[in-house]
Protein backbone atom coordinates (compact mmCIF):
# COMPACT_ATOMS: atom_id res chain seq x y z
CA UNK A 1 0.00 0.00 0.00
CA UNK A 2 1.15 3.49 -0.98
CA UNK A 3 2.83 5.11 2.18
CA UNK A 4 2.26 8.79 3.40
CA UNK A 5 4.78 10.44 3.90
CA UNK A 6 6.23 13.76 6.28
CA UNK A 7 9.18 15.57 4.71
CA UNK A 8 11.22 17.58 7.24
CA UNK A 9 13.51 20.15 5.87
CA UNK A 10 12.73 21.01 2.04
CA UNK A 11 16.44 21.66 0.99
CA UNK A 12 18.69 20.39 -0.68
CA UNK A 13 17.95 16.55 0.61
CA UNK A 14 14.40 17.23 1.47
CA UNK A 15 13.79 17.56 -2.49
CA UNK A 16 15.78 14.24 -3.20
CA UNK A 17 13.99 11.94 -0.70
CA UNK A 18 10.39 13.57 -2.11
CA UNK A 19 11.82 12.45 -5.41
CA UNK A 20 12.70 8.89 -4.33
CA UNK A 21 9.50 8.78 -2.30
CA UNK A 22 7.86 8.78 -5.25
CA UNK A 23 9.51 7.23 -7.87
CA UNK A 24 8.99 4.39 -5.19
CA UNK A 25 5.20 4.48 -5.25
CA UNK A 26 4.72 6.44 -2.38
CA UNK A 27 3.16 10.23 -1.82
CA UNK A 28 4.84 13.27 0.06
CA UNK A 29 1.44 14.51 1.81
CA UNK A 30 2.77 17.01 4.66
CA UNK A 31 6.28 19.11 4.71
CA UNK A 32 7.56 21.18 7.35
CA UNK A 33 10.38 23.46 6.98
CA UNK A 34 11.04 26.67 9.61
CA UNK A 35 10.58 28.22 6.29
CA UNK A 36 6.99 28.24 5.31
CA UNK A 37 7.44 29.06 1.40
CA UNK A 38 10.68 26.41 0.99
CA UNK A 39 7.74 24.02 2.58
CA UNK A 40 5.30 25.18 0.19
CA UNK A 41 7.87 25.07 -2.83
CA UNK A 42 8.36 20.98 -2.09
CA UNK A 43 5.46 19.54 -3.46
CA UNK A 44 2.44 21.25 -4.10
CA UNK A 45 -0.49 19.04 -3.13
CA UNK A 46 1.10 18.11 0.41
CA UNK A 47 -0.13 20.31 3.75
CA UNK A 48 3.05 22.53 4.47
CA UNK A 49 3.92 23.65 8.20
CA UNK A 50 6.51 25.06 9.59
CA UNK A 51 6.91 23.02 12.87
CA UNK A 52 6.64 19.24 13.50
CA UNK A 53 4.06 19.75 16.16
CA UNK A 54 1.95 21.86 14.23
CA UNK A 55 2.32 18.95 11.23
CA UNK A 56 1.37 16.42 14.01
CA UNK A 57 -1.75 17.84 15.59
CA UNK A 58 -4.29 16.60 14.76
CA UNK A 59 -3.15 14.06 12.06
CA UNK A 60 -3.03 10.55 11.97
CA UNK A 61 -2.55 10.43 8.17
CA UNK A 62 1.34 10.15 8.60
CA UNK A 63 2.54 6.87 7.83
CA UNK A 64 6.29 7.65 7.91
CA UNK A 65 8.50 10.46 8.09
CA UNK A 66 11.74 11.78 6.62
CA UNK A 67 14.16 14.42 8.05
CA UNK A 68 16.75 16.51 6.36
CA UNK A 69 17.60 18.93 8.17
CA UNK A 70 21.09 20.79 8.86
CA UNK A 71 22.37 18.25 11.36
CA UNK A 72 22.23 19.59 15.16
CA UNK A 73 18.38 19.30 14.19
CA UNK A 74 18.24 15.05 13.80
CA UNK A 75 18.34 14.24 17.39
CA UNK A 76 15.32 16.07 18.84
CA UNK A 77 13.22 15.78 15.93
CA UNK A 78 13.79 12.15 15.74
CA UNK A 79 13.53 11.61 19.25
CA UNK A 80 9.61 13.18 18.93
CA UNK A 81 9.16 11.45 15.68
CA UNK A 82 10.20 8.26 17.07
CA UNK A 83 8.49 8.87 20.42
CA UNK A 84 4.95 9.67 18.49
CA UNK A 85 5.31 6.16 17.16
CA UNK A 86 6.16 7.20 13.99
CA UNK A 87 8.71 5.11 11.23
CA UNK A 88 11.31 7.65 10.33
CA UNK A 89 14.60 8.06 8.07
CA UNK A 90 16.93 10.43 9.29
CA UNK A 91 19.26 11.93 7.41
CA UNK A 92 23.07 11.20 8.40
CA UNK A 93 24.53 12.18 11.02
CA UNK A 94 21.86 11.19 13.28
CA UNK A 95 23.35 13.50 16.25
CA UNK A 96 26.35 15.57 16.05
CA UNK A 97 29.57 14.97 18.32
CA UNK A 98 28.47 15.91 21.87
CA UNK A 99 24.79 15.25 21.88
CA UNK A 100 23.41 13.26 24.20
CA UNK A 101 21.36 9.71 22.31
CA UNK A 102 19.67 9.08 25.47
CA UNK A 103 16.10 10.18 24.83
CA UNK A 104 16.26 9.21 21.42
CA UNK A 105 17.45 5.41 22.94
CA UNK A 106 14.37 5.57 25.35
CA UNK A 107 12.52 6.29 22.18
CA UNK A 108 13.62 3.08 19.77
CA UNK A 109 13.69 0.96 23.00
CA UNK A 110 10.17 1.56 22.79
CA UNK A 111 9.95 0.12 19.29
CA UNK A 112 10.13 3.06 17.27
CA UNK A 113 11.30 2.13 13.80
CA UNK A 114 14.62 4.57 13.04
CA UNK A 115 16.59 4.31 9.81
CA UNK A 116 20.07 6.28 9.50
CA UNK A 117 20.51 7.38 5.86
CA UNK A 118 23.56 6.02 5.42
CA UNK A 119 22.92 6.40 1.22
CA UNK A 120 25.97 4.99 -0.11
CA UNK A 121 25.88 1.66 1.24
CA UNK A 122 22.68 1.31 -0.87
CA UNK A 123 25.06 2.08 -4.41
CA UNK A 124 25.38 -1.52 -6.60
CA UNK A 125 29.08 -0.97 -5.64
CA UNK A 126 28.61 -1.10 -2.00
CA UNK A 127 26.60 -4.14 -2.23
CA UNK A 128 28.47 -6.18 -4.74
CA UNK A 129 31.38 -5.51 -2.63
CA UNK A 130 29.58 -6.66 0.36
CA UNK A 131 28.69 -9.54 -0.58
CA UNK A 132 32.80 -10.67 -2.28
CA UNK A 133 34.14 -9.44 1.16
CA UNK A 134 31.06 -11.53 3.40
CA UNK A 135 31.55 -14.76 0.74
CA UNK A 136 35.52 -14.32 1.23
CA UNK A 137 35.82 -13.67 -2.82
CA UNK A 138 38.78 -11.70 -1.95
CA UNK A 139 40.18 -13.85 0.55
CA UNK A 140 41.84 -12.00 4.00
CA UNK A 141 41.54 -8.26 3.49
CA UNK A 142 45.06 -7.08 4.05
CA UNK A 143 44.63 -3.51 3.09
CA UNK A 144 41.49 -0.69 2.72
CA UNK A 145 41.89 2.56 1.54
CA UNK A 146 39.13 5.26 1.36
CA UNK A 147 39.55 8.41 -0.63
CA UNK A 148 36.76 10.70 -0.59
CA UNK A 149 37.43 14.35 -1.68
CA UNK A 150 35.53 16.95 -3.71
CA UNK A 151 36.38 19.85 -5.10
CA UNK A 152 34.40 22.77 -2.82
CA UNK A 153 33.95 25.79 -4.67
CA UNK A 154 32.58 28.54 -2.53
CA UNK A 155 29.14 28.37 -1.77
CA UNK A 156 28.97 24.78 -3.20
CA UNK A 157 27.26 24.02 0.51
CA UNK A 158 25.30 26.41 2.35
CA UNK A 159 26.96 27.98 4.87
CA UNK A 160 25.59 25.93 8.38
CA UNK A 161 27.75 23.17 6.68
CA UNK A 162 31.11 25.26 8.35
CA UNK A 163 29.21 26.05 11.83
CA UNK A 164 30.75 23.52 14.47
CA UNK A 165 27.50 23.88 16.14
CA UNK A 166 25.13 23.27 13.62
CA UNK A 167 27.26 20.55 11.27
CA UNK A 168 29.17 18.94 14.41
CA UNK A 169 32.05 19.82 12.28
CA UNK A 170 33.65 19.26 9.20
CA UNK A 171 34.07 16.21 6.53
CA UNK A 172 34.74 13.85 9.32
CA UNK A 173 31.71 13.88 10.31
CA UNK A 174 29.68 15.06 7.35
CA UNK A 175 31.69 12.77 5.13
CA UNK A 176 33.57 10.59 7.26
CA UNK A 177 30.28 9.24 9.11
CA UNK A 178 29.97 7.37 5.37
CA UNK A 179 33.19 6.11 5.14
CA UNK A 180 33.55 4.98 8.93
CA UNK A 181 30.58 3.06 8.70
CA UNK A 182 31.30 1.59 5.35
CA UNK A 183 34.54 0.42 6.83
CA UNK A 184 32.66 -1.14 9.86
CA UNK A 185 30.03 -2.67 8.09
CA UNK A 186 32.48 -4.37 5.36
CA UNK A 187 35.20 -5.44 7.79
CA UNK A 188 33.95 -5.27 11.19
CA UNK A 189 34.98 -2.81 14.62
CA UNK A 190 37.81 -0.82 13.71
CA UNK A 191 40.67 -0.35 16.25
CA UNK A 192 43.65 1.58 16.67
CA UNK A 193 42.05 4.09 15.35
CA UNK A 194 43.96 7.66 15.25
CA UNK A 195 43.37 11.12 13.23
CA UNK A 196 44.98 14.36 11.80
CA UNK A 197 42.71 16.34 11.04
CA UNK A 198 43.38 20.84 9.62
CA UNK A 199 40.90 23.41 7.79
CA UNK A 200 42.31 23.94 4.43
CA UNK A 201 40.37 26.33 2.70
CA UNK A 202 40.75 30.00 3.89
CA UNK A 203 38.08 31.01 6.66
CA UNK A 204 37.29 27.86 7.85
CA UNK A 205 37.46 26.67 11.27
CA UNK A 206 36.54 23.29 10.62
CA UNK A 207 38.99 20.64 9.26
CA UNK A 208 38.57 20.44 5.71
CA UNK A 209 41.36 17.60 5.39
CA UNK A 210 41.16 14.45 7.68
CA UNK A 211 43.25 11.39 7.61
CA UNK A 212 42.22 8.26 9.89
CA UNK A 213 44.11 5.66 10.17
CA UNK A 214 43.00 2.09 11.94
CA UNK A 215 42.97 -1.69 11.73
CA UNK A 216 40.37 -4.14 11.45
CA UNK A 217 41.62 -7.42 12.63
CA UNK A 218 44.49 -8.48 10.24
CA UNK A 219 43.71 -5.38 7.71
CA UNK A 220 45.39 -2.22 7.28
CA UNK A 221 43.04 0.85 6.44
CA UNK A 222 43.24 4.06 5.90
CA UNK A 223 40.71 7.04 4.86
CA UNK A 224 41.16 10.20 3.51
CA UNK A 225 38.38 13.06 3.89
CA UNK A 226 39.34 16.11 1.91
CA UNK A 227 37.28 19.29 0.99
CA UNK A 228 39.52 21.17 -1.91
CA UNK A 229 39.34 24.78 -3.38
CA UNK A 230 40.46 22.89 -6.54
CA UNK A 231 39.43 19.28 -8.04
CA UNK A 232 41.36 16.22 -6.11
CA UNK A 233 42.71 13.39 -7.64
CA UNK A 234 42.52 10.25 -7.02
CA UNK A 235 39.61 9.43 -4.84
CA UNK A 236 37.58 6.57 -4.54
CA UNK A 237 38.38 2.81 -2.27
CA UNK A 238 40.65 0.34 -3.01
CA UNK A 239 40.36 -3.02 -1.04
CA UNK A 240 43.32 -5.40 -1.72
CA UNK A 241 42.91 -8.84 -0.52
CA UNK A 242 45.15 -12.03 -0.97
CA UNK A 243 42.59 -13.84 -2.96
CA UNK A 244 41.61 -10.31 -5.40
CA UNK A 245 40.72 -6.67 -5.54
CA UNK A 246 38.52 -4.11 -5.39
CA UNK A 247 37.78 -0.59 -6.51
CA UNK A 248 34.88 1.69 -6.15
CA UNK A 249 34.89 5.30 -7.64
CA UNK A 250 33.97 8.39 -6.67
CA UNK A 251 30.54 7.91 -9.38
CA UNK A 252 29.98 4.38 -8.18
CA UNK A 253 31.57 2.15 -11.17
CA UNK A 254 33.18 -0.48 -9.43
CA UNK A 255 35.46 -3.59 -10.08
CA UNK A 256 36.75 -6.98 -8.97
CA UNK A 257 39.25 -8.38 -9.67
CA UNK A 258 40.20 -12.04 -8.37
CA UNK A 259 42.58 -15.19 -10.35
CA UNK A 260 38.94 -16.34 -11.57
CA UNK A 261 38.62 -13.08 -14.11
CA UNK A 262 36.74 -10.15 -13.55
CA UNK A 263 33.02 -8.28 -13.05
CA UNK A 264 32.38 -4.55 -12.83
CA UNK A 265 29.78 -2.11 -12.56
CA UNK A 266 28.67 1.53 -14.72
CA UNK A 267 28.91 4.75 -12.75
CA UNK A 268 25.13 5.72 -11.21
CA UNK A 269 23.51 8.52 -10.77
CA UNK A 270 24.63 9.07 -7.26
CA UNK A 271 21.77 11.71 -6.81
CA UNK A 272 19.09 9.53 -7.34
CA UNK A 273 19.02 5.75 -7.17
CA UNK A 274 20.49 5.15 -4.37
CA UNK A 275 18.00 7.18 -2.47
CA UNK A 276 14.88 4.84 -3.88
CA UNK A 277 17.18 1.98 -3.08
CA UNK A 278 17.53 3.47 0.28
CA UNK A 279 13.94 4.46 0.68
CA UNK A 280 12.85 0.85 0.03
CA UNK A 281 15.01 -0.69 2.45
CA UNK A 282 13.72 1.57 4.89
CA UNK A 283 10.05 0.60 3.31
CA UNK A 284 10.84 -3.25 3.80
CA UNK A 285 12.79 -3.13 7.37
CA UNK A 286 15.84 -3.98 6.11
CA UNK A 287 18.40 -3.86 9.44
CA UNK A 288 21.73 -2.30 9.68
CA UNK A 289 20.38 0.86 9.69
CA UNK A 290 19.52 1.54 13.37
CA UNK A 291 20.58 3.18 16.12
CA UNK A 292 22.80 0.71 17.51
CA UNK A 293 24.40 -0.05 14.26
CA UNK A 294 25.75 3.69 13.40
CA UNK A 295 26.17 4.95 17.48
CA UNK A 296 29.91 3.17 17.43
CA UNK A 297 30.55 5.21 14.21
CA UNK A 298 29.33 8.66 16.07
CA UNK A 299 31.27 7.53 19.25
CA UNK A 300 34.10 6.69 17.28
CA UNK A 301 34.19 10.45 15.51
CA UNK A 302 33.46 12.34 19.06
CA UNK A 303 36.64 10.57 20.38
CA UNK A 304 38.65 11.78 17.23
CA UNK A 305 37.42 15.41 17.84
CA UNK A 306 38.45 15.04 21.46
CA UNK A 307 42.01 13.98 20.61
CA UNK A 308 42.53 17.04 18.04
CA UNK A 309 41.05 18.67 20.49
CA UNK A 310 43.11 17.48 23.97
CA UNK A 311 46.49 16.84 21.50
N1 LIG B 1 23.26 11.11 2.55
C1 LIG B 1 23.86 11.99 1.79
O1 LIG B 1 24.46 11.64 0.79
C2 LIG B 1 23.79 13.46 2.15
C3 LIG B 1 24.24 14.43 1.25
C4 LIG B 1 24.13 15.76 1.61
C5 LIG B 1 23.61 16.11 2.85
N2 LIG B 1 23.18 15.15 3.72
C6 LIG B 1 22.61 15.52 5.03
O2 LIG B 1 21.29 16.02 4.82
C7 LIG B 1 20.98 17.02 5.79
C8 LIG B 1 20.38 18.22 5.09
O3 LIG B 1 21.33 18.80 4.23
P1 LIG B 1 20.92 19.79 3.04
O4 LIG B 1 22.15 19.94 2.21
O5 LIG B 1 19.67 19.33 2.39
O6 LIG B 1 20.65 21.15 3.84
P2 LIG B 1 19.83 22.44 3.32
O7 LIG B 1 20.38 23.58 4.07
O8 LIG B 1 19.81 22.46 1.83
O9 LIG B 1 18.33 22.14 3.79
C9 LIG B 1 17.94 22.16 5.15
C10 LIG B 1 16.49 22.65 5.22
O10 LIG B 1 16.05 22.52 6.58
C11 LIG B 1 15.31 23.70 6.92
N3 LIG B 1 15.31 23.84 8.37
C12 LIG B 1 16.25 24.41 9.18
N4 LIG B 1 15.87 24.31 10.47
C13 LIG B 1 14.68 23.65 10.49
C14 LIG B 1 13.80 23.23 11.52
N5 LIG B 1 14.05 23.45 12.81
N6 LIG B 1 12.66 22.58 11.17
C15 LIG B 1 12.37 22.35 9.87
N7 LIG B 1 13.17 22.74 8.85
C16 LIG B 1 14.31 23.37 9.16
C17 LIG B 1 16.01 24.82 6.16
O11 LIG B 1 15.13 25.95 6.00
C18 LIG B 1 16.32 24.12 4.83
O12 LIG B 1 15.25 24.24 3.90
C19 LIG B 1 22.28 17.31 6.55
O13 LIG B 1 22.24 16.74 7.82
C20 LIG B 1 23.36 16.63 5.73
O14 LIG B 1 24.40 16.09 6.53
C21 LIG B 1 23.25 13.84 3.39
Amino acid sequence: MSQRVLVVGAGVMGHRHARAVRAAGDCVTAVVDADLARARALDENALAFSSIADALEGHDEIDAAIIATPSFQHLDQLTTLASAGIPTLVEKPHRIPGQDPAALRAAVAGGADVFIGMSTRHWPAYVALTRSVASGELGEVVSYTDRMAFALPESALPAWYFDRTISGGGVLVTNGVHSLDRARALLGPLAEVEATMRPIIPGHQIEDHALVRFRAGATSGSIELLWAPYQPLGAGLIVTGTLGSASVGMDGAWQIVTAAGERSGDAIDIDTAPFVAQWRAFRSGETGYGIDDLEPTLTLIESLYQEDTDG
